[in-house]
């Protein structure tokens, strides 16, 4: 015989700061509970059935876009990739933090993002001589592209920052999202970029001297990617520059 299926509570932190009539408010959405039901399968069903007005982002449905980011009981992570059973039967949603609101569980990551990819101006910078095309379509060697490809898995959910002490303290930190891109391009060796150059994007309280170590980030990326490794490598490189 089948166990008796679940009934979920699930609570949402509603909001939307464009409409001048509302205001912050916990909503609970009762529902039952089905096999594999995923956070994205639940709310889908809640605003099927019960409330089209609820706001919240998905695209891909599997781990890859980063847009489902939220704060789950109190914790960031993708709604697409939680199973419902691996939580208790009260379960509260609030947006993730550290971003523009959009309403309820929607927030502006994409800005944040790009406005911080500008600032570290993450892309490969290259010498005239390099654009070379024969030189920049040299082989790599497949180590150095493996552990590059590994740091690109980064899907720019906003987890990371959401989870960081430093970040609410610092609107302007590039968080661990950002320092593990500058580990990345500090690996490419495309990327013409020199020691004094890097120190002068990435050697402040903004950039890696505002990382207390905290490490929310480690525990909540959703790609697992080394983001402690990450951060003590490019720690170690500015300090020395910053003492010679
Ligand atoms: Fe998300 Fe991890 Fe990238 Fe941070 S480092 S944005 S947690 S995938
Ligand atoms: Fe924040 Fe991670 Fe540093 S949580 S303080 S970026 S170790
Ligand atoms: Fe793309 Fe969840 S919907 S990561």
């Amino acid at each position: 015989m089948n166990a008796p299926r679940r009934a979920l509570n699930i609570s949402v932190l509603r909001f939307n700061p464009r409409d001048p009539d509302s205001t912050p408010r916990l909503q609970t959405y009762g529902l039952e509970e089905a096999d594999g039901m995923t956070l994205f399968i639940a709310l889908n069903e809640i605003r099927e059935k019960q409330d089209p007005s609820l706001q919240f982002d998905f695209v891909c449905r599997a781990g890859i876009c980063g847009s489902c980011a939220m704060l789950i009981n109190g914790k960031p992570g993708l709604a697409c990739r939680t199973l419902t059973k691996l939580l208790g039967p009260e379960i509260t949603l609030a947006p993730l933090p550290g971003f523009e609101l959009i309403a309820d569980l929607s927030v502006n990551t994409g800005k944040w993002m790009r406005a911080m990819s500008e600032r570290l101006r993450t892309w490969v910078h290259a010498t005239e001589r390099d654009l070379d095309l024969r030189r920049m379509e040299e082989p790599m060697d497949p180590d150095l592209a493996e552990r590059i490809y590994e740091l690109d898995r980064c899907i720019e959910c906003g987890c990371c920052f959401a989870a960081c002490g430093t970040a609410r303290m610092r609107p302007d930190f590039v968080g661990a999202v950002g320092l593990n891109k500058i580990a990345r391009f500090r690996l490419d060796p495309r990327d013409s970029r020199s020691d004094d150059e890097w120190y002068e994007i990435v050697g402040s309280d903004d950039g890696i001297f505002g990382c207390m170590s905290l490490l929310g980030c480690h525990d909540v990326c959703p790609k697992s990617l080394p983001l402690q490794i990450q951060i003590a490598f490019i720690r170690r490189r500015m300090a020395a520059m910053g003492l010679s």
